[in-house]
């Protein structure tokens, strides 16, 4: 039965009594508001934070500023310039931009320098239960981030080991494409003779293949022992240990002070501290995130 139609050739239910079945397909998000603490509020249409406040929850500016660079077109959300105010971010995902720089707003994401002491294991949890890296940040842990570290230290190595739950940074961080370059201290068994700086540099055979230094210093030579900076890309296991004793000084205690731009600086053996936004930013950068 064809139903009465309007002028327009739509059947005018007002003036027929049959039931007719809407084909209309559902509204895929209903108008329900989403309670900020559910995992998927995100996903509703209209949410997500304006983009000023997250840039100045962030400690970019405060929000008015961040008004004024949002409108001088400085700000860019996932490869695109924003400057429409009150632009709405979802600071979980959005990758968000200042200049060219990246700057942290996911408030989940937790970046941490450790000095890891000696003897204590490089990972989260060790299955021999012995001292590891994990149960310094037991807290941390246990209220709920999962933290990884970004490579690993020998049990004997002490020094800089950087920890978080931002899987895709701590990946790139140790992917080789990067070449991110590591600092050590080594206190070796001999008084380096200056031959020792090239040697390293042009690269010393390894039982798997040579292995070149991007920097080296004799920092100091004292009774029987030296102290050597090396500076490399390589993330061969022991590789400064075996580099060393190749080149005839043996390893006796070795320290990692610095990965790309952080610094171990004065921290004390097992402490732990947040990652400063400028060492963030150049992490960031040097893997291209
Ligand atoms: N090289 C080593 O020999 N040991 C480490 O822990 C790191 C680099």
């Amino acid at each position: 039965m064809t139903p009465p139609a309007r002028r327009d050739g739509t059947p005018d239910r007002e003036k027929d009594d049959t039931f007719y079945i809407s084909y209309a397909r559902p509204a895929k998000k209903q108008n329900v508001t989403p309670h900020p603490l559910e995992d998927n509020w995100w996903d509703a249409p209209e949410e997500g934070v304006r983009l000023q406040k997250v840039l100045a929850k962030a400690g970019v500016a405060s929000r008015r500023h961040a008004e004024i660079m949002i409108s001088q077109g400085r700000v860019e959300v996932n490869d695109t310039i924003v400057t429409t105010q009150g632009t709405r971010v979802n600071p979980s995902v959005d990758i968000i931009r200042v200049d060219g720089v990246r700057i942290n707003v996911n408030e989940e994401h937790e970046y941490f320098a450790f000095n890891k002491p000696r003897g204590v294991q490089s990972t989260m949890k060790d299955e021999m239960d012995r001292t590891s890296v994990g149960s310094y940040v037991a807290e941390k842990t246990a209220s709920g981030q999962r933290l990884f570290h970004v490579g690993r230290l020998d049990a004997d190595t002490e020094g800089l080991l950087l920890l978080t739950n931002d899987g895709e940074l701590a990946n790139r961080l140790m992917h080789p494409r990067y070449n991110i370059k590591k600092t050590y201290l080594a206190t070796v068994l001999g008084e380096a003779k200056p031959t020792l700086i090239k040697q390293l540099r042009e690269g010393i055979e390894l039982d798997d293949g040579p292995a070149k230094a991007d920097y080296v210093q004799i920092v100091d030579t004292h009774n029987g022992q030296s102290i050597i900076r090396v500076e490399l890309h390589e993330g061969r296991k022991h590789i400064v240990r075996r580099m060393l004793k190749a080149a005839g000084y043996p390893v006796q205690r070795l320290v990692r002070t610095k990965v790309h731009t952080v610094q171990l600086g004065e921290m004390k053996p097992g402490s732990l501290r947040a990652l400063n936004s400028a060492e963030l930013t150049s992490l960031y950068k040097a893997v291209e995130m």
